[in-house]
């Protein structure tokens, strides 16, 4: 028999594929997470370091609070839009302050919307329920991408979506008519495995914390 404690099982970290990617590994790398896995050259979906430490699970970003929520990753990535659209029940501990943008109504540029407006959006819930406390009554189109078609071609009369840059709603002759919520990316985690494993998350999300405030601008 060989002797010492077994090694204790890797953290499994959900991460969203694509570019929120980009700014989270440098977040990751300061909170003193070996993040080389992260920018490996393959098409691996499980990549673990090299220490054994964390396992990260490469996923679209939407279906990283799924992941997380069954406990198929202990923790993860994700942002306020989504968590807030599924309703997902997971911890939040962090916002990372990354992946920052605005969901906004928007519309085409100097034509006021009818008494009921229809809405195209990816975000059918957080849409009505804007709508429902400004007491308007509004037609709910749910679409999956390319929201800022939907005006153009007359299937909304308005979209409820991200902006960032705001170049996509320029570009479609689409302006901002208000804020529906200030959005960025979030760590989360597992209900279960917040208590189980505190001893892995609790010094990860303080490092977190602290990576975060420490971060340039
Ligand atoms: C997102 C969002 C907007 C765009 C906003 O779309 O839905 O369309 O980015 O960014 P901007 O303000 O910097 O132009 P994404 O590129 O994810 O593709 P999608 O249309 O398929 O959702």
């Amino acid at each position: 028999m060989s002797g010492g404690a077994p090694a204790a099982a890797p953290l499994s970290m959900a991460v969203p594929k694509g570019r929120i990617l980009a700014a989270l590994a440098p977040l990751l790398a300061r909170a003193g997470i070996d993040v080389a896995p992260l920018s490996a050259d393959d098409r691996r979906l499980v990549r673990t370091t090299a220490d054994g430490s964390v396992r990260f699970v490469f996923l679209k970003p939407d279906d990283v609070p799924t992941y997380v929520e069954y406990g198929a990753a202990d923790v993860g990535v994700s942002g306020r839009d989504t968590l807030l659209e599924r309703r997902h029940d997971l911890y939040t501990p962090v916002d990372l302050g990354i992946g920052r943008c605005r969901l906004v109504v928007a519309g085409k540029a100097g034509v006021i919307a009818p008494h009921v407006p229809r809405v195209a959006t990816k975000y059918p819930r957080l849409a009505g329920e804007h709508f429902a406390a400004r007491g308007i009554q509004a037609e709910i189109i749910t679409v999956h991408g390319s929201v800022e078609l939907a005006p153009l071609v007359g299937l909304a009369d308005l979209v409820v979506d991200l902006v960032e840059t705001g170049t996509t709603l320029r570009d479609n002759g689409l302006e901002v008519l208000e804020t529906v919520l200030d959005v960025s990316s979030l760590f989360v985690a597992n209900r279960a495995a917040y208590k189980l494993r505190a001893s892995a998350i609790s010094p990860l999300v303080q490092r977190l914390r602290e990576a975060v405030a420490a971060r340039p601008g």
